[in-house]
């Protein structure tokens, strides 16, 4: 299928992008495609950034049917445009579609739409070390209809904005709030799918952490609330004296992306690498006793995130005394070194963009 080209036909200028807030600055275009049964996803178009306009029984306003993907672009030391892992994006998004109902999109439209998007709107890429261009694509049910179903038309749209790091701490420790008055996800639920609801139920827990001063939650398993699960908006690791751990993907923890890719570039760096459960004693004991060494959470948005702080009904504990500690810089470094077209990237992980047009 072709891609439609309705560009706008006023140059939006590209405003200082020294200083970003996450995600609230957009680019000049978008891509849009419908879907119905009767065609099928058709129509895939790129078009001035726009509101959408929506039926108000439009099935996902009432009963959340709304999947979403998080990539990056990144502007290269070399002067290239580099995109990490994108096939693996879209692989989970047609994950997270057979998952709610939604129909799956073709993987190589899927791809030339972020890359035509990009390439059209590739002076927003920001320069700076630590920028990026956030590439958001999301898939929602937009048949008007009040009966709870799946919805039997769709809009897919890739939307994308200039951002710098999510947490407003930077590369700083960011602190931990562990929750064991909600859940997140079980066994045979979405949390292994990047469904937007998963989110809206994450948000009176992240409220009240935030309200304590704490950066982000911390989820424990939804069946005994003992063992590790993720952080707000990230996988997250913890690295012991004789290893680096991460809790194996139990069926309610979202397979991340970067969460994979420091699994592997761990790995090749020679480190003990272990997918296990884990449980909230053996972290907090660890963390008094100096046996857990550091944590760090991983994520696009959030790239890696040094913990420093975790809460714990009514105790709070310090990981390295509450710095970034040198494993955690170490695959930051090597992470950002091979999107920023600073290192050679033995995994193919990147893919440098060319004019797709
Ligand atoms: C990402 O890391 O891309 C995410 O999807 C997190 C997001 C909810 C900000």
């Amino acid at each position: 299928m072709e891609i439609e080209l309705r560009l706008s036909l006023e140059k939006k200028e590209v405003p200082d992008l020294s200083n970003l807030p996450f995600g609230k600055i957009f680019t000049p275009h978008m891509f849009l495609m419908n879907y119905d049964e009767k065609k099928g996803w058709h129509s895939p178009r790129i078009v001035p950034f726009s509101y959408l306009e929506l039926h108000p029984a439009a099935i996902v306003l009432h009963y959340a049917q709304t999947i979403f993907e998080g990539l990056k672009a990144y502007a290269g030391v070399d002067g290239k445009i580099r995109l990490f892992r994108p096939w693996d994006n879209i692989a989970r998004l047609n994950r997270s579609a057979e998952r709610m109902c939604i129909p799956k999109v073709d993987s190589e439209l899927a791809l030339k739409a972020i890359k035509t998007l990009i390439w059209i709107d590739r002076d927003w890429i920001p320069k700076e070390r630590g920028s990026s261009l956030y590439i958001r694509p999301f898939i929602f049910g937009t048949e008007g209809a009040l009966g709870v179903k799946p919805s039997s038309e769709y809009l897919f749209v890739i939307i994308l904005s200039p951002v710098k790091s999510y947490y407003e701490e930077g590369f700083n420790p960011i602190s931990i709030y562990v929750t064991d008055t909600y859940v997140r996800a079980f066994p045979g639920g979405t949390g292994d799918v990047k469904a937007g609801g998963n989110y809206a139920a994450s948000l009176k827990a992240q409220e009240e952490a935030k309200n304590l001063g704490y950066t982000q939650i911390l989820w424990l398993d939804g069946i005994e609330r003992r063992y590790v699960e993720e952080v707000g908006t990230m996988n997250i690791f913890f690295y012991f004296e004789d290893e680096l751990a991460t809790p194996e993907l139990s069926g309610s923890i979202l397979p991340g992306i970067t969460r994979d890719s420091v699994l592997k570039l761990a790995n090749f760096l020679g480190l003990k690498v272990r997918e296990r459960r884990i449980s909230i004693e053996e972290v907090l004991e660890g963390a008094k006793s100096g046996y857990l060494k550091e944590c760090f959470g991983t994520g696009t948005a959030a790239v890696i995130s040094p913990v420093g702080k975790i809460f714990y009904k009514g105790e709070e504990v310090l990981i390295n005394n509450g710095q970034t500690g040198p494993l955690s810089r170490k695959l930051f470094d090597y992470l950002t070194g091979l999107q920023y077209g600073e290192r050679e990237d033995p995994f193919g992980w990147t893919m440098i963009l060319e004019n797709p047009l």
